[in-house]
């Protein structure tokens, strides 16, 4: 028997967005630094990868935004959550003494979510003013020079231990991502709150 995790809708939106987020993030990271320019080259040079980058920034925001509306019920952090949070080191550690038991999404699948969310929503703020500087004050213009990068690192970080987790980490996860579906045991293991309550309909 097996248990649906994500619908095909919310598989679907989970790739458009990280296939975006690569290509923003890619994009971004060759115009960011000289000694990263040669990445350019895969996307067909500068001119190229300066077209391309807000656009990508776009694609990757609104399906950001089509994640957000499907999961931010799933994603309001509880008292419970805060313990986890709290036990996140001991857990890290494969030590699950008093670490609370997790619904569909843990504490810190929580805590990606809305940095992310954050991030996003200063990337897409700051980008479009550096997308067009001419009609912004110079104020604007100085703080979206400073914060987009920051903004950028926090994200690429986030999504590199992200990545770890999902496909190093916890085993069938990605499986889980790329057939929609988990087995009973998996649920158990990893979402345990979830599984009561999916047995409990
Ligand atoms: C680029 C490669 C990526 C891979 C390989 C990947 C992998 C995964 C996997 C395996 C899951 C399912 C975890 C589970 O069943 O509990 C997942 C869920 C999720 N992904 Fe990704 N992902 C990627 C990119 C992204 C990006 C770019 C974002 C957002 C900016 C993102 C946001 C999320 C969120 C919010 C969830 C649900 C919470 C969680 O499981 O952390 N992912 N991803």
């Amino acid at each position: 028997m097996k248990i649906e995790r994500f619908t095909f809708t919310e598989r679907a939106v989970h790739w458009m967005t990280a296939i975006s987020f690569v290509y923003a993030g890619l994009t971004g990271l060759a115009l960011w630094s000289h000694k990263l320019y040669w990445i350019a080259s895969v996307f067909g040079g500068g001119p190229a990868t300066r077209f391309a980058h807000p656009w990508a920034g776009t694609v990757f925001a609104v399906v950001l935004g089509l994640m957000f509306r499907s999961w931010v019920s799933s994603m309001r952090l509880d008292a419970q959550d805060q313990v986890w949070l709290r036990k996140s080191l001991q857990y890290a550690m494969n030590d699950h003494h008093g670490v609370p038991d997790a619904g569909r999404f843990n504490a810190g699948q929580k805590m990606l979510f809305w940095t992310q969310a954050v991030a996003a929503l200063v990337l897409f703020a700051s980008g479009f003013v550096l997308w067009n500087p001419t009609w912004m004050p110079r104020a604007a213009r100085l703080i979206a020079i400073l914060v987009h990068p920051a903004a950028a690192l926090v994200s690429i970080t986030g999504i590199i231990l992200h990545i770890y987790m999902g496909v190093f980490v916890v085993p069938k996860a990605l499986h889980a991502m790329v057939r929609g579906e988990v087995t009973p045991g998996w649920a158990r293991a990893h979402h345990r709150a979830w599984y009561a309550g999916l047995k409990g309909k």
